[in-house]
């Protein structure tokens, strides 16, 4: 068995091999998950909703995520470990690389930020620290008030323009993944063929490198709604094994998402 890490992401964008991706917040869902072959596992901030039952994922704190991410790295053996750095833990450099630090010390691979060009700098400094980074761009949730609520992101020319030249100059700075979340589809093939890094799509169709759900919605039992592009796998498949089987044969077919679960 072979470790996902960085460079075979990268060897699979290459190769046209989708990237299958899951939030898991706890070990035993992390083994099960990685043992059906998930290639990258994600300890998001969406643990604020969907564990802590939240508004948002602005309460949400650096000590969350570094006892989940420990608890995902004992229970991981294969897949790539992403832990996300929650709101306001990267406003400054200093405060990066000491959050950053924390979260690879738990056993992180990679961190996640959310943000355009602002964190260009953050990204090399990171990069030169020895950690990789996976941006957002798109719905970045950390910025829903700015955003005045959960709303799909670039469907205006102008919108679409600064998110494609935003998320090439993060693949300047050193980013290594990206994520982007409920944006139109074809926008979202135009960013992923413009980049030579993977990029993996939640609500941003199917013409990404990869994608990525959270676990609690794609086994429809999150608290609060479903999001309008997820799939309720376990309603469909029965059990939690085979629910995340599916996902992944979905996904690595082009099947996942379809018009359904996606925007224009
Ligand atoms: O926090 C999270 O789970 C995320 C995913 C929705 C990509 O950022």
């Amino acid at each position: 068995m072979k470790k996902v890490t960085t460079a075979s992401l990268l060897a699979m964008k290459q190769n046209g091999e989708k990237i299958t991706v899951i939030t898991a917040y706890d070990a035993s869902f992390a083994k099960l998950f990685d043992e059906q072959g998930i290639d990258a596992i994600l300890i998001g901030d969406s643990l604020g909703m969907v564990l802590q039952g939240q508004d948002d994922t602005l309460p949400v704190s650096v000590d969350d995520i570094v006892y989940h991410t420990k608890s995902v790295r004992k229970g991981t053996q294969r897949a790539f470990v992403i832990a996300d750095m929650p709101f306001m833990s990267y406003a400054s450099a200093e405060q990066t690389y000491h959050n950053a630090g924390k979260l690879m010390a738990a056993g992180a691979s990679m961190v996640k930020m959310e943000g355009g060009s602002w964190l260009a700098d953050t990204i090399r400094g990171l990069n030169e620290r020895g950690v990789p980074v996976c941006g957002h761009l798109g719905l970045t949730p950390q910025s829903v008030h700015v955003f005045g609520g959960f709303k799909v992101q670039g469907r205006s020319e102008l919108q679409a323009e600064k998110m494609l030249e935003e998320a090439l100059q993060l693949e300047q700075a050193g980013m290594q993944l990206l994520v982007l979340e409920c944006v139109p589809t074809a926008l979202a093939q135009k960013i992923s063929r413009a980049l030579s890094i993977p990029v993996i799509g939640i609500g941003a169709g199917a013409d990404t490198d990869g994608q990525v759900l959270v676990m609690h919605d794609m086994l429809g039992i999150s608290a609060n709604y479903m999001p309008k592009f997820s799939k309720n796998y376990l309603a469909q498949c029965g059990d939690i094994r085979s629910a995340v089987t599916q996902y992944i044969k979905e996904v690595r077919e082009g099947h996942f998402p379809d018009v359904e679960h996606s925007f224009n």
